[in-house]
């Protein structure tokens, strides 16, 4: 039989040599070469972080998905590892989608969804979709074990196990589209991760426009559940739900044998252009953490002129507040890559911009503003700024609409349109900023709330200016890092 894991890896090495630096991050998770999206498999394990992720090896389109593989000690460096797993049986000829990894006894254990395409028609193509299981003896190699999940007759979207244990028993989310086209999260219980029992329908979405639940994640925080998903079919509705497909979270109280009731309904967990398919993991200290795909189906993808395509966001934390919304913050191992350091305070602007002249390729800041001081109509930072300020991302205050707003009209190669979300009633405004070469991650106050987008400037030197545009801006205090890279 022909080493289908062997050829992929060839691939990934052949293309990464036409790799350009321009659009690729130095400290986030992203394929050598190829293509990738969902983060899948995260799991800490013999005092490893396993990341896995939709990857397709031959090109830098989506095709046939395999799962690509990083590890790490800390969270912040990864290496990579030979592809897990390659479409090769009778039941994932067409896909390894997307899934998860446990641990079952000391054998790490991957659980993803076999895919196979009965009819090629384009958007109306008619496939099945059936959960399978994986071993691995070295956390490297895999053996495929078949499969364990069937769906119900005339059910074709069933995809993206998550399994978790509780009092003994293993159980199992998964997102359905079901008989009556709406979007859906089924539970599953089993004693030995082999033979499953359908529970009880989880969640499904008020919204009666959404017909699928991609990639759900449910778990304890705080004392609440918190069920993670990413529907599809919502439509737009004044600042929400604006890309084309969503992320968000709900929260209730569950326990095993009781149903899922809602005390926050459904959230969006990141209001930027460039959010999907997140994936929790318990950390070792026992800290809730989620990485999603820094994409968005059917975005434009510069990178792909250089043979690859997609990253992964950087590991975050999540809190509960006492209101019920998630608090999203970076996770503090970051600090870690903290290079050349700059701390500027007190900065008063009138009508005016001004060059930083700090490099923003590749670096963290954090930007305190004043707002009971800060009366320009629109004032903030421009981020990977050309010199001539022509080409850049604005992140800033509106005060005539009372948002923060973060726009990709002039961020470069094919983009358009902003995001934004509420400004705190708060007289600070925080703003804690990631960028790295094609990438903006914006922490809004203390993780209140996220913007996460991609940007392709083509500049080669990139900078930082702040603006106040009929009015002043103070900055109380503005912290700056260069980022250095994660790998080697
Ligand atoms: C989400 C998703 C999953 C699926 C995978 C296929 O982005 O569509 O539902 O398992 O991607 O690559």
């Amino acid at each position: 039989m022909k080493n289908l894991i062997a050829e992929a890896n060839q691939a990934v090495e052949q293309f990464a040599g036409q790799v350009k630096a321009r659009y690729y991050p130095a400290y986030h998770i992203a394929a050598k070469s190829g293509w990738i999206n969902d983060p899948n498999g995260l799991i800490y394990f013999n005092n490893q972080y396993h990341v896995f992720f939709q990857h397709h090896p031959y090109n830098e389109q989506w095709g046939k998905i395999h799962w690509g593989h990083v590890v790490s000690d800390d969270l912040v460096h990864w290496r990579n590892l030979p592809i897990a797993l390659a479409p090769s049986q009778e039941y994932d000829k067409d896909g390894c989608f997307s899934g998860c990894a446990i641990d079952d006894n000391g054998i790490l254990t991957l659980i993803y969804t076999g895919h196979v395409v009965l009819k090629e028609a384009g958007d109306k193509s008619v496939f099945k979709q059936v959960q399978c299981l994986a071993t691995s003896k070295d956390g490297i190699h895999f053996e495929k074990q078949g499969v364990i999940v069937t769906p119900p007759e005339g059910i074709m979207h069933f995809r993206d196990p998550k399994v978790w244990r509780q009092d003994d028993q293993w159980y199992m989310v998964v997102g359905v589209n079901d008989h009556d086209n709406t979007g859906q999260v089924w539970l599953y219980h089993s004693q030995d991760l082999y033979h499953w029992q359908f529970v009880q329908v989880l969640a499904k979405m008020a919204d009666p426009n959404v017909y699928m639940l991609e990639c759900p994640d449910f778990f304890p925080l705080g004392d609440k559940y918190v069920l993670t998903c990413s529907p599809q079919g919502m439509k737009a509705n004044g600042y929400h739900y604006r890309n084309r497909y969503q992320s968000g979270y709900i929260v209730g109280d569950w326990q095993p044998g009781s149903p899922f009731t809602i005390t926050q309904d459904f959230t969006e967990l990141d209001f930027g252009h460039d959010y999907y398919a997140p994936q929790t993991l318990i950390s070792h200290d026992q800290r809730r953490i989620v990485i999603a795909w820094m994409d968005m189906w059917d975005s434009v993808m510069p990178s792909q002129a250089d043979k690859w395509a997609g990253v992964l966001t950087l590991p975050r934390t999540l809190m509960l507040s006492s209101n019920n919304k998630l608090l999203i913050n970076p996770i503090t191992e970051l600090k870690s890559l903290r290079g050349i350091q700059k701390k500027i305070t007190s900065i008063n602007l009138s009508n005016v911009i001004q060059d930083l002249q700090l490099d923003s390729m590749q670096c963290e800041l954090i930007l305190k503003i004043d707002l009971t001081n800060s009366d320009a109509e629109r004032a903030g930072i421009a981020l990977s700024a050309s010199p001539d300020g022509k080409q850049s991302t604005l992140l800033y205050v509106d005060n005539q609409a009372q948002r923060v707003i973060l726009d990709r009209t002039y961020s470069g190669e094919g983009m358009v349109g902003y995001r934004s979300v509420a400004l705190p009633a708060d007289k600070f405004l925080t703003l804690h900023i990631f960028i790295d070469h094609s990438s903006v991650e914006v922490f809004v106050n203390e993780g209140q709330a996220t913007l996460t987008s991609r940007i392709y400037p083509t500049s080669e030197k990139r900078t930082l200016f702040l603006f106040a545009e009929n009015g002043a801006l103070r900055v109380e205090q503005l912290d700056y890092w260069q980022i250095k890279n994660m790998r080697g």
